[in-house]
């Protein structure tokens, strides 16, 4: 179980993230994230990994991150749709906040997240509560797991999202989009979105608290981001933080025309909802000079949620049987399998179906248990569909314990998958011309 844990957090280290905004929220004062941290074992002031919280997290960040939380909550609930899909959910007191009201909660993340926190919340809650509660491991990027995970609803969804982007390569959003349009389409509903205007909302509280800091706060904001995403954030052109960061915060620029362009062209439809209402409180207004509160709300007016629904006029040629966009001529509906052998320092390795961060760890399972003495990796990629980013580092890992790089080898590389290994630049280590 330990093992598990560490292999699910080595291929999807992108999950620790989520203890930052549980541990924001505490401090903040809300004592459902403060029983969540304390169940979890988590000091308040440390984050995982003993980094100090003073030195990654700062006070304007946290207003940033209390107004998203504040503000989506509110426009779920006005949504009126009875069953949250919380995508993702890392370790959020949104569970309590929505079955109080009487809707369900159904909390989707990765594997690392969800093995940790389903048990926690299952320990805080009773029958009555766990009836309205139920948890369920994705990858954004993998269809069959988010309509396992809808399926779960009996009727229409509100699948909210906030603090996921970042994490996505382009390749990977535009699947985002994609499934979430086929789930809309099969079980009605909408998706509410607070990361496309990541940058705007955090540069409103910025200048409404730090002045002139403004514009370094924001480098120093884009800089952590990128250190925790396998995405360059400062070079992603489609979302969250595609300004352009030109020294100052007031060149932070953001074409918002053109993402929702893309949305329109991936058949979803855009309606915006502000972050701002005449009744808006923050928990941390308490600490909080009323000029600063003023100039935070008057600095938001221009701040949206991006509500999606279906596009009736969009029709869909490939619908049926898509399972990722490096789709080729790999059959996309192939299960997930790994087969290796380990013979005379030789590795052999073959994979079918899509690699992403639900399927990758059990590859890097079996290399693990295929233990010392390996001299030489052969991976047959001729039956593999699809491979995302937490595909991609384990392959990585693989690569890197060989004392002599060279043999590494790659072999039945589709079309498809040279793409990504060359969008992402893996094809420097990966592939040998
Ligand atoms: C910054 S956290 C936000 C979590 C939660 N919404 C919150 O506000 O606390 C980012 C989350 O995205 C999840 N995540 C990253 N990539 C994902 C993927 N491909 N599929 C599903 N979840 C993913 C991580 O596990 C992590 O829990």
């Amino acid at each position: 179980m330990e093992n598990e844990k560490a292999i699910n957090l080595e291929v999807n280290p992108s999950s620790n993230t989520a203890i930052t905004t549980l541990i924001m929220l505490a401090n903040a004062g809300y004592d459902q994230a403060s029983a969540i941290l304390e169940k979890m074992g988590v000091e308040k002031e440390k984050v995982f990994h003993g980094i100090d919280r003073k030195d990654m997290i700062n006070r304007p960040v946290d207003i940033a991150r209390e107004l998203r939380y504040v503000a989506l909550n509110r426009t779920i609930e006005e949504s009126g749709y009875q069953t949250l899909m919380d995508l993702p959910c890392g370790y959020t007191p949104k569970v309590f906040e929505f079955t109080e009201k009487g809707m369900r909660y159904i909390g989707c993340d990765l594997p690392a997240v969800i093995d940790d926190f389903a048990p926690i919340i299952d320990s805080m809650t009773d029958e009555e509560q766990k009836k309205k509660i139920d948890f369920a491991v994705v990858d954004v990027t993998n269809y069959e797991s988010l309509k396992a995970a809808a399926d779960k609803a009996d009727g229409p969804v509100c699948i909210a999202t906030e603090g996921l982007l970042a994490y996505l390569s382009s390749d990977e959003k535009q699947q985002l989009w994609r499934n979430i349009r086929r789930i809309l389409s099969e079980k009605g509903g909408c998706w509410l979105n607070t990361d496309a205007e990541t940058i705007r909302r955090y540069f409103a509280v910025f200048k409404a608290v730090a002045g002139d800091g403004a514009g370094d706060l924001m480098a120093g904001l884009i800089k952590g981001f990128s250190e925790q995403s396998d995405t360059d954030l400062r070079s992603n052109s489609s979302e969250v933080l595609s300004g352009q960061m030109k020294g100052t915060g007031e060149s932070v620029r953001m074409d918002y025309e053109k993402l929702e362009a893309a949305y329109h062209a991936a058949g979803l439809l855009v309606e915006k909802v502000p972050y701002y209402r005449e009744d808006l409180e923050l928990h941390l207004f308490n600490s909080m000079s009323p000029e600063e509160i003023e100039k935070v709300r008057e600095n938001i007016k221009h701040v949206n949620i991006w509500k999606f629904t279906v596009d009736p006029a969009y029709q869909e040629k490939e619908d049926a049987g898509f399972s990722g966009a490096a789709a080729g001529p790999v059959d996309p509906s192939l299960p997930f399998q790994v087969k290796s052998e380990l013979k005379d320092g030789v590795l052999s390795v073959s994979i079918q179906g899509r690699m992403d961060t639900i399927t990758a760890p059990e590859l890097l399972k079996q290399f693990q248990e295929a233990g010392e003495g390996i001299r030489s990796i052969h991976v047959d990629v001729s039956r593999m569909s699809y491979v995302s980013s937490a595909g991609l580092r384990v392959l990585l890992i693989m690569y890197k314990s060989l004392a002599d790089k060279d043999k590494f080898e790659m072999a039945g590389v589709s079309k498809a998958v040279r793409e990504i290994l060359e969008t992402t630049g893996f094809d420097q280590f990966l592939l040998k011309e």
